[in-house]
């Protein structure tokens, strides 16, 4: 197959960060989706509605003239969220999820969730509205292995969480283990998880053989292998229950390449050219409208989108580096070459 059109796809876990970012970051996934869920990690932190609709507008403000692009609100789970805030959420109909980040877990998760007993009324809340919770999926504690932080998190604190709520919507955000698509496989009712492409085509040898290589730390970190081998697995089956979500995560070049680099890979540029290529890579790519542009909609309960894009199987060289407030911002895999290019490029 030479060319793929498919359902302009939906990015449903999305950095963009603010202000002068904007521009680049969001022309970067306007390019070619449709929607993309925002995530609400901004300091200070997307907490409430207000906040919400007005880093909306600035987006929508940033968005190249032409492009049909729709951010999808978030929120940021605090100890503090007042209930009546899911209320208010819901009602305006312009907020998608609420985003639990344990506290101290990954960028800008500082304001996070200390302990889940402090916000079960504000959850419950959510179950009974059906708004779903969006997880960072790791445990803090210094004493677990960072390499183990998702699998603990799922049996010490997600199995817990589901027993007690079921009726809670769930999505565990950018899975990265075996352990992870197990549960996910095991559960009935609103759960599912989203997978970046990163870490679909990339396991940890990527990150730390033959140097450390800051761009491709993020977290939760990439894994062993297997654990990437089952991944593959989930994304490219066909279960509506794994859908796309890039975790793009822009940082200047400057702070990701530090003696104490920050976590996030930069993929926007080049999300959906990697998924298509991966999804060929594995004799799937019948499977890849499902994936990238109806599972997530119908888990949200959005509407299909309309309009389609179209690939080609023409190689390319991703850039160097790409022009970022600060400096520069390096691409995933700069240097490198993708088999699939957007035919409007
Ligand atoms: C994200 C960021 O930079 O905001 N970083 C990352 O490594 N994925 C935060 C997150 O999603 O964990
Ligand atoms: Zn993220």
């Amino acid at each position: 197959m030479q060319t793929l059109s498919l359902t302009t796809p939906d990015d449903f876990h999305l950095h963009v960060r603010d202000h002068e970012a904007l521009p680049y970051t969001v022309a970067a996934t306007a390019r070619c989706f449709a929607r993309a869920l925002i995530m609400p990690n901004l300091m200070p932190p997307v907490t409430r509605l207000e906040h919400a609709l007005a880093y909306r507008e600035r987006i929508l403000s940033a968005c190249p003239s032409g492009a049909a692009f729709t951010p999808l609100m978030s929120l940021y789970l605090t100890d503090h969220t007042p209930v009546e805030e899911i209320d208010r959420a819901v009602d305006s109909g312009q907020i998608h999820a609420l985003k639990l980040y344990p506290s101290g877990a990954t960028t800008h998760s500082d304001a996070g969730v200390t302990h889940l007993d402090r916000v079960m009324p504000v959850l419950e809340r959510m179950a009974i509205r059906q708004l779903p919770l969006l997880i960072h999926g790791e445990v803090t504690d210094p004493d677990v292995d960072i390499f183990d932080r998702e699998a603990v998190f799922i049996d010490k604190v997600l199995a817990p969480l589901r027993q007690r709520l079921p009726e809670l919507p769930i999505v565990l955000e950018h899975i990265t283990t075996r352990q992870a698509v197990e549960f996910i496989r095991e559960q009935t009712g609103r759960v599912a998880a989203t997978l970046t492409a990163h870490h679909l085509q990339f396991d940890r040898n990527a990150m730390l053989v033959g140097g450390v290589r800051p761009h491709y730390y993020c977290l939760p970190v990439l894994k062993r292998k297997e654990h990437r081998l089952a991944l593959l697995q989930a994304a490219t089956s066909g279960d509506p229950r794994f859908f796309l979500g890039t975790d793009s995560a822009p940082h200047a070049q400057s702070a990701k390449e530090s003696a104490c680099g920050c976590a996030g890979s930069y993929t926007a540029p080049t999300a959906l050219e990697r998924y298509a290529q991966i999804f060929d890579e594995q004799g799937a790519l019948a499977r890849l409208e499902g994936f990238a542009s109806h599972f997530g909609a119908d888990f949200y309960r959005l509407p299909r989108s309309t309009t389609q894009v179209t690939l080609v199987r023409s190689p390319w060289t991703v850039p160097a580096s790409l022009p970022y407030p600060g400096g520069a911002i390096i691409p995933l895999g700069a240097g490198s070459t993708l088999t699939w290019k957007l035919a409007h490029d």
